[in-house]
C-alpha cells in the first residue's frame, strides 16, 4: 500500500468514528434520556430549612421499598450526621448546602456528588450488604472541612 492509499483510509476510519460518536450521543440524549444534571430543582438558601423537604430532615419511607434520605452540608457537618437506611431498599440521598459548596462521598458506593447552595442534589443507590458508611465532604470549605464527615449505616428491615 502506498502512503496515500495508508492516509486515505486513516481519513475514512476517522470520519466514520466521528459519525458513530455522534449517532451515539444522539441516541443516549433523545432516546435513552440521559442528559447533565441541570437547574432542575432549586431551594432557597436562605430559607433551606423552612423549605420541604428540608424541613424535616432524616429517612422517610416514600413508597414500598423507596426512602429518602434529606440532610444537609454545612460549615462544617452533615446534618443529621447519622442516616439510617435499610439494606435492599432504593434509597434517594436527597442533600442541599446552606452556606458554601460542599460535596460529598460515601465511602464504599459509587456516590459522589456536588452540594451546592440553592440546589438539590438527589442521587440513588441500594445497600445490598449491612454496614457502616462514612460520608466525607470532598470540596474544600474552610478550615474545618477536614472535620466534616457523618455516617451511613444500613440495616437489616
Ligand atoms: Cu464541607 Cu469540605
Amino acid at each position: 500500500m502506498t502512503v496515500e492509499r495508508i492516509e486515505k483510509v486513516f481519513l475514512i476510519l476517522s470520519a466514520a468514528m466521528l459519525v458513530v460518536f455522534l449517532a451515539a450521543l444522539f441516541y443516549s440524549s433523545s432516546v435513552m434520556g440521559l442528559h447533565l444534571p441541570d437547574r432542575e430543582e432549586e431551594v432557597p438558601p436562605a430559607e433551606v430549612r423552612e423549605t420541604a423537604p428540608f424541613d424535616e430532615l432524616g429517612v422517610h419511607q416514600v413508597g414500598a421499598g423507596e426512602y429518602e434520605a434529606v440532610f444537609l452540608g454545612r460549615a462544617w457537618a452533615f446534618e443529621p450526621s447519622e442516616l439510617r437506611v435499610p439494606v435492599g431498599a432504593e434509597v434517594t440521598f436527597v442533600a442541599t448546602a446552606t452556606d458554601v459548596i460542599h460535596g460529598f462521598h460515601i465511602e464504599g458506593t459509587r456516590l459522589n456528588a456536588m452540594l451546592i447552595p440553592g440546589q438539590v442534589t438527589r442521587v440513588s443507590y441500594v445497600f445490598r450488604e449491612p454496614g457502616e458508611h462514612l460520608i466525607i465532604c470532598h470540596e474544600y470549605c474552610g478550615l474545618g472541612h477536614h472535620l466534616m464527615y457523618g455516617t451511613v449505616i444500613a440495616e437489616g428491615r
